[in-house]
């Protein structure tokens, strides 16, 4: 839950941390990874995934290392957030049949999907875990998908 004042200062503070044409994309990615980090109520883990092909590659992420590195088309909640091409908020992990363990202080994840500014393909994914059950709501939701069409701008510019 995130409020509208806090999202709209998030929003524009992602979008110049974007716009820094003078650094390479990798690093303002790694970047914005920290500071919604650190901006985000609960967020305990932050990261991209790209799609390639069937499989989802882990990108810029702040927060402890991760072992999913790869995630197939299908399983997890990332995964599954392409499968069905639809954004994910997961209150309680504990009680989901498809998520797949990071690290036991996570109690919430939300996936919110990136689209190529064009085609409209699914090129990656906004992954959060949180350390608080129901951490994630429609409100989060609606800020990482104005972040994630930044991103693919951001990109598709670069
Ligand atoms: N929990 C995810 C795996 C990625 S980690 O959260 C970083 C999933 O179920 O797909």
């Amino acid at each position: 839950m995130i409020s509208e004042g806090v999202a709209k200062t998030i929003l524009s503070e992602s979008e110049a941390i974007l716009a820094q044409a003078e650094r390479p994309i990798e690093n303002r990615l790694s970047d914005l990874m920290q500071f919604l980090h650190d901006r985000i109520p609960h967020a305990y883990w932050v990261g991209i995934y790209w799609l390639e092909g069937e499989e989802l590659k882990l990108g810029p992420y702040a927060g402890p290392p991760t072992e999913h590195t790869c995630i197939p088309v299908g399983r997890g909640v990332c995964g599954t957030a392409v499968a069905e091409r639809k954004d994910q908020i997961v209150a309680d992990v504990r009680t989901c049949t498809n998520y797949l363990a990071c690290n036991p202080e996570t109690l919430s994840e939300i996936v919110v999907l990136i689209y190529h500014p064009e085609s409209g393909d699914i090129i990656g994914q906004i992954d959060i875990d949180g350390n608080q059950v129901g951490a994630f709501d429609e409100s989060d939701r609606a800020l990482l998908g104005a972040i994630a069409d930044k991103i693919a701008h951001a990109i598709w510019r670069s």
